[in-house]
């Protein structure tokens, strides 16, 4: 065989080899996979609920070095069960509404309403709601989506401005944390309508 012929048969086995690689590489494009997809989904979420200040009720805040601001040791548990409040100060107006030092706990015209724990929990948090109590419930801002309205200071109506795809995500992520048992105190009926 001549050189020339030799480099003319390499080369084409060459293109033959790269076009057999071009066709696996075609016929194997990567299956979506559900795992990556959730952890995707769950960033997202993550990068919501940090943007859409759910750290700042949800998340009991404390005395730290450059003054108060969320204790991330208990990240999105709500209002903590051994913090019991004493009854309202009545307040004067033009002030309305006033707030406890955790920013958990809020009392106003509503009564006394208390930020929800949003762990999964299944007893006290989020653990047995699915992606669809969620949803329902930021669109219609009622408990649970179907039980009493929810009360201020909760901005349902921001989440339901979302997507219900973002809805799902900031709801996959909340499902990501880790469950922590913390019973938050039914709301508490202003003195007028308290029986
Ligand atoms: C300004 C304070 C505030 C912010 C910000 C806030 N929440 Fe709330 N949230 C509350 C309060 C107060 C309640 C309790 C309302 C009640 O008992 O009716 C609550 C309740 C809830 C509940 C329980 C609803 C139910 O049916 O019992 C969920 C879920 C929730 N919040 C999710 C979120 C998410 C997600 C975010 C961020 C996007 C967020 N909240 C931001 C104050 C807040």
């Amino acid at each position: 065989m001549t050189t020339t012929t030799t480099r003319l048969l390499l080369s084409a086995t060459l293109v033959l080899f790269a076009s057999a690689m071009a066709h696996t590489i075609e016929t194997t494009a990567p299956a979506p996979d559900p795992e990556m997809a959730r952890a995707a989904q769950v960033a997202r979420g993550e990068y919501l609920v940090n943007a859409m200040s759910c750290h700042d009720c949800h998340t009991p805040w404390k005395e730290g070095p450059n003054g108060p601001a969320p204790d991330m040791s208990r990240a999105l548990t709500g209002h903590p069960a051994d913090l019991v409040m004493p009854p309202p100060a009545r307040l004067e107006g033009p002030w309305v509404w006033s707030a406890a030092g955790t920013n958990t706990a809020f009392a106003g015209p509503w009564g006394v309403s208390f930020t929800a724990n949003l762990t999964p929990d299944p007893e006290t948090g989020l653990g047995r709601w699915t992606a669809e109590t969620f949803i329902a419930t930021m669109k219609t801002g009622r408990h649970e989506g179907k039980g009493r309205p929810l009360l201020p200071p909760m901005p349902y109506f921001s989440v339901a401005a979302l997507t219900d795809d973002d809805m799902r995500a900031v709801f996959a992520y909340l499902q990501s944390l880790p469950p922590v048992h913390n019973r938050v105190p039914a709301p508490i009926d202003p003195p007028e309508t308290a029986q």
